[in-house]
């Protein structure tokens, strides 16, 4: 009996593997999903003819590129990135298609998203991201950008992760696995220095090995090394000479070489100049092409095969002026990722607005930076009962306006976006009233104003919601701002506020820093980004303490403009002079220039008040381990963003006084206490060496600074190499 049913389950084993068999037989091997996707990519390539392999290397749609239709290979879908998933737009131009059914769920913007330093909270804004994208059968996403914030003038700086290499790189993995655990593709942006929008089309950007390789490459390296990006894109710029979407240096060296980066490179949006070094240097996929003046089109007039890797292209490898070795280079990487999306058949996303609205929130509530929070009476003015209160008054155009809007490329269409005045008004019903109090307008307007003054000196409580928008020349992609300070009269409209009324909490929409009015007469600040779909909901509950906030700024804050370390060496540094800036601030970029220099900031990088406090106990080093415990000592429940730097004593090159190399995020009961550890290993203690060309750590004496900030420095360690 036994041998029976051995003997029919070795035939029914045979039988099914057989099937099996002839399964595969009949399949090719680059549609067997059981293959490993290189075996499927070089299957493919064989196939295909040189004509389909050029067609793979340039865009057919303004964000369209090729597939192979003869084999039933689909061709990329993307879309902007990254804040949500952009509108639809028209096939060749920039305008809208106009659909109905474009909408999506908007995040915080990403130095939103970084001022929560919350790892998890990135990894579940990719997934979110990448969720309604797959969804919406976009393939790549062109995002998340991690330039870095050089300048407070930086019209992009909202859509990046601030001034400091660890914090952006920390946060880029995690976002980047979020999204691809969709088998959509993260096309990480711009590479790179690209830092101002000034002349960004050519700006020629002259920096050195080491502020390249300490400041301006990292993030980039962790989306590549950490979290195995399947995209980037090239930047606008020139990078020593070279445009960064065929740039040998940064391309073919740096990214292809040394990080073994096995993507796909798309250019920026005709950021494509010269055909021989497209071929050549490292770019996969040609996108935009309506600058071909050579070949008369211009904007509209696209004809898609004209692109620098179209019809030149293929003429150079007809003619044997190029290899073939470059686009069977090329067409590999783009099919690698065609298998990896398009054809990656796991799962179809969800547009779950509820679930989506929910991760909105946390990051929003974990991202609001508290800057001030001064006494009224005996109290610090927030959080607010608004039982207290029985006359709020909202003020401001950013009270209802719908910031997802503008801003170019990052622009969203959202399912919804709840504005502070009617996240109160549901809350407080007839306690609220509201004045626009300034226009997005020229001249400030002086009606509006009064109307708000005349309002205010009738309130018990005064929300100010203003800041930036989303318009040029303010945070916009296309422009930088001209200055750091506010617009549309907001100045004079603040100090008349006060003048009515001192009890003003200012809601500061903006993604850079600002010089502020009236600081030291204005109770309490909050830094509020964009937070998008729920952002009303968000400020509200920060408001009314029912979140406490515990966002940390990703930049600093200068005082003036030119405390600033870009700003401080004028035009040569930025925005350039003649076509060519160069970075004379070096690797002293935010608080390692305003450490280093002892120019103070107003508010510091890694700063930011909570509604509790916490108490820091001794620190002590035990090998290369750091532990600290950390208490509650407030009434409330609360987070708090433990920090450590290093410095290093003494060193043969300029080394900022200290350097981000870990930190934790806690939330901790009021009375409770936590025990944080970080252990320090060599990279973290080591420089960019330009003569030997490679990272160094010279024995010595090192400094760690355990903080609340980058100048609230709790404790202080000293480690010997
Ligand atoms: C922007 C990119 C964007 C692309 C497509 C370019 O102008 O610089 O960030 O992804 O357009 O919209």
């Amino acid at each position: 009996m036994k041998l029976f049913f051995t003997t029919l389950s070795i035939m029914l084993i045979s039988m099914s593997l057989q099937a099996q068999n002839s399964q595969s037989k009949g399949r090719p091997v680059y549609l067997d999903e059981r293959q490993p996707i290189e075996a499927r990519v070089k299957d493919a390539l064989s196939r295909m003819t040189l004509e389909e392999k050029v067609k793979l290397c340039h865009a057919q749609g303004k964000f369209y590129s090729n597939g192979v239709p003869r084999l039933g290979i689909p061709g990329l879908w993307s879309s902007d990135g990254p804040h949500g998933v952009r509108f639809e737009m028209n096939w060749a131009d920039w305008g809208h298609s106009g659909w109905e059914i474009d909408s999506c769920t908007a995040f915080p913007t990403l130095t939103c998203l970084a001022a929560t330093w919350n790892e998890e909270l990135a990894y579940q804004y990719g997934k979110g991201v990448g969720e309604e994208a797959r969804y919406r059968n976009k393939n790549v996403m062109l995002g998340p950008g991690v330039n870095i914030y050089r300048t407070p003038l930086n019209g992009r700086n909202f859509e990046y992760m601030g001034e400091d290499p660890y914090l952006a790189a920390t946060l880029v993995v995690p976002y980047i696995k979020g999204v691809q655990s969709n088998g959509v593709a993260s096309c990480v942006k711009h590479y790179c220095v690209n830092n101002q929008e000034t002349n960004r089309m050519g700006v020629n950007v002259e920096v050195s090995e080491r502020a390249l390789r300490e400041i301006y490459l990292p993030a980039f390296r962790a989306a590549v090394q950490e979290a195995g990006v399947w995209a980037l894109m090239g930047s606008y710029n020139k990078v020593r000479g070279q445009h960064a979407c065929h740039n040998e240096y940064t391309l073919q060296t740096i990214l292809k070489g040394e990080w073994g980066f096995d993507g796909v490179v798309m250019s920026d949006w005709d950021g494509t100049h010269n055909a021989k070094e497209a071929a050549y240097n490292g770019l996969d996929i040609e996108m935009g092409t309506s600058n071909r003046p050579d070949k008369g089109i211009f904007g509209r007039n696209f004809r898609f095969d004209e692109s620098y890797l179209g019809n030149d292209f293929l003429k150079g490898l007809r003619d044997g002026t190029y290899p073939m070795e470059l686009v069977n280079d090329k067409a590999t990487r783009v099919l690698r990722l065609i298998f990896r999306t398009a054809m990656n058949r796991q799962g179809f996303g969800k547009m779950d607005y509820a679930a989506h609205s929910e991760i909105v929130k946390q990051i929003g509530s974990e991202g609001v930076v508290l800057l001030q929070n001064n006494k009224v009476g005996k109290t610090p003015l927030l959080p607010i009962a608004p039982s207290q209160y029985n006359k709020i008054l909202i003020v401001g155009d950013n009270a209802t306006r719908v910031l997802s809007h503008g801003g170019q490329s990052s622009e969203l269409n959202p399912q919804h976006e709840t504005s502070v005045l009617k996240a109160f008004q549901d809350r407080y019903g007839d306690k609220i009233s509201y004045a626009q109090g300034y226009a997005v307008e020229r001249n400030p307007n002086e009606q509006l104003r009064q109307e708000a003054v005349e309002k205010a000196k009738q309130a018990d409580l005064i929300i100010y919601v203003g800041g930036l928008n989303k318009e040029s020349g303010q945070d916009c992609e296309g422009s930088d701002r001209r200055s750091m300070g506010l617009s549309f009269g907001q100045n004079e409209l603040i100090t008349a506020l006060l003048n009515a009324n001192p009890r003003i909490v200012f809601v500061m929409m903006s993604g850079n820093a600002m010089e502020l009015p009236e600081l030291k007469r204005m109770p309490a600040i909050l830094h509020a980004w964009y937070l998008g779909s729920d952002a009303g909901d968000i400020v509200a509950d920060i408001i009314t303490g029912k979140v406490c906030p515990s966002g940390k700024l990703p930049f600093s804050y200068p005082v003036r403009l030119e405390d600033n370390g870009a700003m401080s060496f004028g035009a040569e540094s930025y925005p350039g002079v003649n076509g060519t800036q160069t970075y004379k601030e070096d690797i002293l970029v935010g608080y390692r220039w305003h450490d280093t220099k002892g120019i103070p900031a107003l508010f510091p990088f890694g700063y930011g008040l909570s509604y509790t406090t916490f108490k820091y106990g001794k620190p002590t080093l035990n090998g290369r381990t750091v532990t600290v415990a950390v208490t509650n000592t407030g009434k409330v429940e609360g987070k708090e963003v433990v920090q450590l730097y290093v410095g290093d004593d003494q060193a043969s090159v300029l080394r900022p006084v200290k350097e981000l190399k870990h930190f934790k995020k806690i939330n901790l009961r009021p009375g409770e206490t936590q025990t944080v550890t970080f252990t320090i290993n060599d990279d973290d203690l080591k420089f960019y060496d330009e003569a030997s060309k490679g990272w160094k750590l010279e024995p010595g004496s090192f400094t760690l600074y355990i903080g609340s900030s980058s100048t609230d420095i709790r404790g202080k360690l000293k480690l010997s190499i």
